[in-house]
Parts: structure tokens; sequence; C-alpha cells
């Protein structure tokens, strides 16, 4: 442990498990106390619990990032309960794949309001306390799917690539005021939902092998890889990053396939 995030106060949405529970682990071993937001409050307290029990100031609050109005009461307890907020990372998000024409209405609004209006709706929470501070940093979790596009994925890609702009555009407009905006875009990263997909597939070791073979570094990601990039994102290192993306794919991206 070292101390980069010393007396700062984050929230990072979805962090029940997978990836956020990763960055909220990693921000607590850079001495961050954090609040675990999220739609599944057993799972939520649970991983609080777990980040607790080592003495880390962390808990855990109940919220749907697609209602603003479960975001904004989240925001106002995180404050009495442990100070008003420096980081939030927009974690919060739920993979809707279909086919174009077999996209229903539902579909495309969940997928919507989770992955886009859920990222606005907290940072929109909390610009009020960070223009206070003179401070803040906001880093949205986006993904390869920001960039490019997988057939039958739809319309994930789109509110993917929409977080971009967003993380753009409220960079752009407080810059000036101090606070950060940045993204991270994870390629195939280990999590329950990827373990899921390979252990449901006819030959899940033959899938986890093909998976692996797609990178250039021969394996997908671990959600620690992501996490710490998270703690230099939200730590004074990166003070001069704005409106940026991170891409960690092992490469993939990179990759000329024929
Ligand atoms: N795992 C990957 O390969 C991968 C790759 C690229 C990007 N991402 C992105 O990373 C983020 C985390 O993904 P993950 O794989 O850890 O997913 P996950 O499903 O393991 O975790 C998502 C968390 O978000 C919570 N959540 C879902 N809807 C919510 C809502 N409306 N309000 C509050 N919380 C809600 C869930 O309860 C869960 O704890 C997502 O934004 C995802 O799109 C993941």
């Amino acid at each position: 442990m070292t101390d980069r995030l010393v007396g700062k106060t984050a929230i990072v949405t979805g962090a029940a498990q997978g990836i956020g529970f990763a960055i909220a682990e990693c921000f607590v071993a850079e001495g961050a106390r954090v609040a675990i937001a999220d739609i599944n409050r057993d799972r939520g307290e649970a991983a609080a619990a777990r980040l607790a029990s080592e003495g880390a100031t962390v808990i855990f609050e109940a919220v749907d990032v697609a209602d603003q109005a479960s975001v904004d009461p989240m925001v106002s307890r995180v404050v009495q309960r442990i100070g008003a907020p420096d980081i939030l990372v927009n974690n919060a998000g739920i993979a809707v794949f279909r086919n174009p024409l077999e996209t229903t209405a539902g579909d495309w609004q969940r997928c919507f309001s989770v992955d886009l209006d859920g990222v606005w709706y907290a940072s929109r929470a909390v610009l009020p306390y960070f223009l206070e501070k003179g401070k803040g940093d906001i880093i949205n979790i986006a993904s390869t799917h920001s960039f490019k596009i997988i057939p039958h994925c739809f319309p994930y890609p789109i509110a993917k690539h929409a977080v971009l702009g967003l993380t753009r555009a409220l960079a752009i407009e407080y810059a000036d005021r101090n606070i950060r905006v940045n993204a991270i875009a994870p390629g195939y990263t280990a999590t329950e939902i990827v373990e899921r997909i390979f252990a449901e597939s006819p030959d899940p070791a033959a899938t986890r092998r093909a998976t692996n073979a797609l990178h250039p570094v021969k394996r997908i990601g671990r959600p620690e890889e992501i996490g710490w990039a998270a703690v230099f994102l939200a730590s004074d290192e990166a003070r001069f990053m704005t409106a940026e993306c991170i891409v960690i794919d092992g490469g993939r991206s990179a990759l000329f396939h024929e």
C-alpha cells in the first residue's frame, strides 16, 4: 500500500463485483475512503464489509444509476457519511447484445439508461461538490466497444461511444475549474459475466483458449489491471490529463486481423 489517494473520498458505481470492486479495492489500498454504490444490496454490503474488515473506510449505498431520483440522495448520503466526493468512477454498466432488428424498445431503453444516462446522472450529482471544492476527478468506464464494432452486440457499443463523447464534453466544460474527466476502455476482462459466457459455451475450455488467442498477450485482462489505471487517473500523477481515454486490452485493438 502506498498513499496516492489518502484523504480522498471516492464513489464507485457498480462496485459490488467485477471491475468496480477491483477499482474500489485498489482505491482502498491507496488510502481513499470509498462508497460502493450498486443496485445489488446483498453483494454490495458484502463487498463493503470485506474491504472494511481490514480497517479501511468503505461504505455501501444502494442506487439505481438509471434513475436520477435514486442517484441524488445516494450522493447526499455519501457526503453525510464519509464526506463530499473527490472522485467519481462511473463503472456500473450492463451488456445488451442483440441484432439491430431484434432489439426491442425495452432493450434499447435499458442499455442507454444504465450505460449512458447513469454516467450523466452521477456526474451531474457530484459536479456541484467538485465545483465547491475547486477540484475533482470523474473516471468513466468505457469499453473497446467505444471504438470498434463487433456484429450482434447492438446497441451496447452505441452507448459506449457516447460515454466517450460525454467524457470529452464534461472535460472541456470544466477544465478551467480543476475538474478532470477521463475514461478507461477495458477489453475482455475476467469478471463473472465473462466467466459465465465461457461456462455456458458448448466447450468452455476451447472458448477460453480461442478468446485468449485473440489477444497479442495471449490472455484476457484482470480486473485489478483496470483498477490500477483508475488509481493513476484519480491521482495527482495524472494532473495534466483530461478528456482522455486509456485503452487496456492487451494490445488487441492494435492487431490487424486478416
Ligand atoms: N468485463 C469486461 O470484459 C468489460 C469490458 C469492457 C468494459 N466493461 C465495462 O466495465 C464495467 C463493469 O463491468 P463488469 O464486467 O465488472 O460487470 P459486472 O456485471 O460484473 O458488474 C456490474 C455491476 O454494476 C451493477 N449495476 C448494474 N446495473 C446497475 C444500476 N442500474 N445501478 C447501479 N449498479 C448497477 C451490478 O449490480 C454489478 O455489481 C461496465 O461498465 C462494463 O460495460 C467490462
